[in-house]
């Protein structure tokens, strides 16, 4: 007889995103007439770098003679690839790290949540409330979790990120193993410093805990005293992974490129006690479960890194920052307080005592608008909103008329 993991039973509803959209899809089909402006999931709405698009062109063209044909590449990426994200992304910030350090992948979310693997079911794991949820349901289908109860599942260690502690979580008062990070913050905007950052290494180095941290909306960091990286820190590449991604700073979401950064430092333990390196082990899973990222889309995701590259995600990145601006200045003028949209293409939006799923449900039958409802992400999210800059600028400022006129 065939069973199953019974461990996805736990798992709530469907995943948030696909329920958003089954929801909005009810609400299209209803009213057929309505313009729906979608300021839900973060998926980016500008045309690829012109950068990108020459890369990837010239490398189709290769494609297309024998003579410089490509088949199946290194699973750990192309050589060009992986050094011009060493040199730029790290090196150049001061953080020693090596290009085969890093691990090239279709996405930021598949690597967050395939990572866990590596671990034993038993591992103590801490994660944000509210998170990404693909961290925690990785977990709960792991069985590293209980029953859900009470909007949480048991056996997890919940950091609050709540108005107190500017949304930046505080250390946990319980000894845990594995520590998932996010700054800035999916879904909350916010960011840390570099020294609640540093406070996090120096808890993973003395707990021997390992931190995953997902760095994917880091160009998106404009005050020049945030860290970027977590390899920034004091003996962080002993202690941390890193997750980035193409996805929000080039526009990759649709074409898909990221990549992990897994130091050769970095440490976890066996059964008897005695450290063992995480790269082999992340290094053996990818050559087993991923034939690499396609040819074209590698040299696209190197053109990022060229001079006009780097123009042109900056001006991207500029330009949802803009629109961030703009909400977070509309959605004050209204007499919300909200968190993020500076450093980061995210607004967290306190509904000043409405239920998340409401004020859900208000934004998109009056003003025809979509947000993500802030409780989708864990009960501290419970009575916020998330507004993502992901659209033009037209759409967004649009979008806040509506929600002005729905709110008075
Ligand atoms: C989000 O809206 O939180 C993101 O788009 C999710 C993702 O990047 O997978």
């Amino acid at each position: 007889m065939i069973t199953i993991n019974e461990h996805y039973l736990k798992l709530q509803a469907s995943y948030l995103f696909s329920d958003i959209a089954k929801r909005v899809a009810t609400f299209q089909e209803k009213n057929p007439d309505k313009e729906i402006i979608r300021l839900g999931i973060g998926d980016v709405t500008r045309a690829l770098p012109a950068a990108c698009v020459k890369a990837l062109h010239a490398a189709v063209d290769e494609l297309a003679d024998e003579s410089s044909f490509h088949g199946y590449g290194p699973e750990q990426g192309y050589a060009f690839l992986r050094e011009a994200i060493a040199a730029n992304d790290f090196q150049a910030r001061g953080a020693d790290i090596g290009a085969d350090e890093i691990f090239v992948s279709d996405g930021a979310k598949c690597d967050t949540g395939n990572i866990q693997e590596l671990f034993t079911t038993e591992v103590r794991v801490a994660i944000p409330d509210p998170v990404y949820p693909v961290y925690l349901d990785t977990n709960v289908m792991a069985g590293r979790t209980g029953t859900f109860s009470d909007g949480r599942y048991q056996g997890i260690t919940y950091l609050d990120s709540v108005r107190e502690n500017n949304f930046v979580p505080s250390l946990p008062s319980e000894p845990v193993d594995l520590i998932y990070l996010c700054f800035p913050n999916n879904p909350t905007g916010s960011t840390a410093t570099r020294e609640q950052l540093q406070s996090w290494v120096d808890y993973a180095r003395e707990h021997k805990a390992l931190i995953l941290f997902d760095a994917a909306y880091e160009s998106f960091i404009r005050d020049e005293s945030l860290p970027k990286s977590i390899y920034e820190m004091d003996g962080a590449k002993e202690v941390a992974i890193e997750f980035r991604s193409f996805s929000k700073n080039a526009g990759f979401t649709g074409t898909r490129c990221a990549y992990t950064v897994v130091p050769k430092e970095c440490t976890a333990y066996d059964s008897k006690g005695n450290r063992q390196a995480l790269h082999p082990l992340w290094n053996r899973r990818h050559c087993t479960k991923f034939n690499g990222v396609s040819y074209p889309i590698q040299k696209a995701a190197e053109a990022v890194y060229s001079p006009e590259g780097k123009a042109q995600v900056r001006e991207l990145t500029d330009y949802y920052l803009r629109n961030a601006a703009h909400i977070k200045a509309e959605i004050g003028k209204l007499g919300f307080t909200s968190v993020g949209g500076d450093n980061s293409p995210y607004i967290w939006i306190d509904g000043q005592g409405r239920d998340s799923w409401q004020f859900f449900d208000l934004l998109l039958d009056k003003a025809g608008v979509v947000c993500t409802p802030g409780a989708g992400f864990g009960k501290c999210g419970q009575g916020y909103i998330r507004l993502s800059a992901f659209n033009s600028y037209d759409n967004v400022v649009s979008a806040m008329q509506r929600i002005s006129a729905a709110i008075s």
